[in-house]
């Protein structure tokens, strides 16, 4: 379990103040200049060494993506984006930061931008975080009147942050398509190479980084990378915030070390399984993308990228949605799979037309009007849409479906020989 002194959000659930006088009591803000004048270099070895990895789902090393950035020219300046949208169901850590911690995140993206030689960022905040969104501008402005953000600054870095709200496309989470939107496009993926890093934003060089992401940056650089490698797994550095809900008792945000069991994270955390551990049927350990992982696994699983892997499932956003035995899993993944049929963006032919195919071929099977066969042919056409997307959402859309079928094929073959039995009778 994390001990107290090792967590950075020491305001997650709002209980101290979120303003600038109260976020430098809690540290942030102190000394920045001392680290940006470090310079790049020193930065991208510390935050390579501390084993930080994107907290945005994919998990990709956080340094390495910064070391694709091309240095800035006058034709071509450098952006730092911020992705707010956390549009992921179960997700809802950025939230917290956001309306309790905002100073966290400018923070971090001025050493951020400091690194790539942005002078500008841009937080692309989902529309619906209407609330959130006052809060960020709220530590903006306060930011601004402290001399932290705009001209001749106290942090030795000069730059502007601006927000932009998103409308509330889940598909504007993914980082291209952001960059549509935020160039005032439909929010429509593109395709890659080249990579947001050389060619990104009006065509210039940009890094795109999750609001959590970003706001660790800082507590990193203060405490030393070798702290946050000391926490957690191997391929798992550092703290996380975990989102817990579903069928718990007390459902919560909390911000754990990696490779904690996910059975003590539920009972310590979240009250437990409602009617106790043997009541638990399956959890989905990441958010809606990420397959569904049956008791018998979650009886000893721990919560790290590789374990998770192994597991053929995803670590993902950290989302833990948990099912008891009074679900009808087949209708949570069919309610999920309507879910990305609807937030299809309808560019490419398998996401399009598979994401409505597979929703109406589950709809059928939930009632067991289908055939046996028709369970592989299911199967198929999720391998047919995985990996061949312009954007990962086709792999999102298809491995709930996968995880359905890898653990409760026979769940779906009992409801169909049921449904038979009644129809020829
Ligand atoms: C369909 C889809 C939706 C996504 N939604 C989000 C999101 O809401 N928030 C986010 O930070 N990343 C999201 N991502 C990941 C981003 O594309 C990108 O990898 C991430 O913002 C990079 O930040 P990180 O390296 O700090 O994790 C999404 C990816 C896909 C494919
Ligand atoms: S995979 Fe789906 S969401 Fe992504 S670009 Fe293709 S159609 Fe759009």
């Amino acid at each position: 379990m994390l001990k107290d002194k090792d967590r950075i959000f020491k305001n997650l659930y709002g209980t101290l103040g979120a303003g600038l006088k109260d976020a430098q009591k809690r540290g942030d803000w102190d000394d920045t200049k001392k680290y940006v004048t470090k310079g790049s270099s020193w930065i991208i070895e510390e935050i390579k060494k501390s084993g930080l990895r994107g907290r945005g789902g994919a998990g990709f090393p956080t340094a390495t993506k910064w070391g694709f950035v091309p240095k800035p020219t006058k034709e071509k300046p450098a952006y730092l984006v911020v992705n707010a949208d956390e549009s992921e169901p179960g997700t809802c850590k950025d939230r917290d930061i956001l309306r309790h911690e905002p100073h966290k995140v400018l923070e971090g993206s001025v050493i951020t931008a400091s690194v790539i030689g942005a002078r500008v960022a841009y937080i692309y905040i989902r529309g619906e975080y209407f609330h959130e969104a006052n809060c960020l501008q709220s530590a903006i402005d306060e930011a601004y009147d402290a001399g932290l953000l705009g001209k001749n600054t106290k942090t030795g870095w000069d730059m502007d942050i601006y927000i932009h709200r998103g409308a509330g496309a889940y598909i504007c989470g993914e980082e291209t398509a952001l960059l549509e939107s935020l160039e005032g496009y439909k929010g429509m993926p593109r395709l890659k190479p080249p990579f947001p890093a050389v060619v990104g934003l009006y065509g210039c060089p940009t890094l795109v980084n999750n609001v959590e992401t970003l706001s660790v940056v800082p507590s990193i650089l203060r405490r030393g990378a070798d702290w946050h490698r000391s926490i957690g797994t191997e391929q798992s550095a550092g703290p996380k915030i975990f989102c817990i809900s579903g069928h718990v008792n007390t459902p919560c945000n909390v911000e754990e070390s990696f490779g904690i069991p996910i059975k003590e994270m539920i009972e310590k955390h979240a009250g437990g399984v409602r009617g106790g551990w043997d009541n638990l049927l399956a959890i989905i350990p990441g958010g809606s993308t990420t397959p569904v992982i049956p008791k018998n696994i979650c009886d000893k699983i721990t919560l790290d990228y590789e374990s998770l892997m192994k597991a053929q499932s995803g670590l993902g956003t950290g989302a833990i949605i948990v099912i008891d035995k009074s679900a009808d899993i087949l209708k949570v993944i069919t309610r999920i799979a309507k879910f990305y049929m609807h937030e299809s963006c309808g560019q490419c032919t398998p996401c399009r037309e598979g994401t409505g195919w597979m929703w109406r071929v589950l709809q059928r099977m939930c009632v067991g009007n289908a055939t046996v066969p028709e369970i592989d042919e299911l199967w198929e056409v999720t391998k047919q849409i995985e990996g061949h997307t312009i954007c990962a959402f086709g792999d999102a859309a298809a491995w709930p479906i996968q995880g359905l079928i890898r653990h409760f094929r026979p769940e779906i073959e009992k409801r169909i020989k049921k449904y038979n039995a009644i129809a020829t009778a």
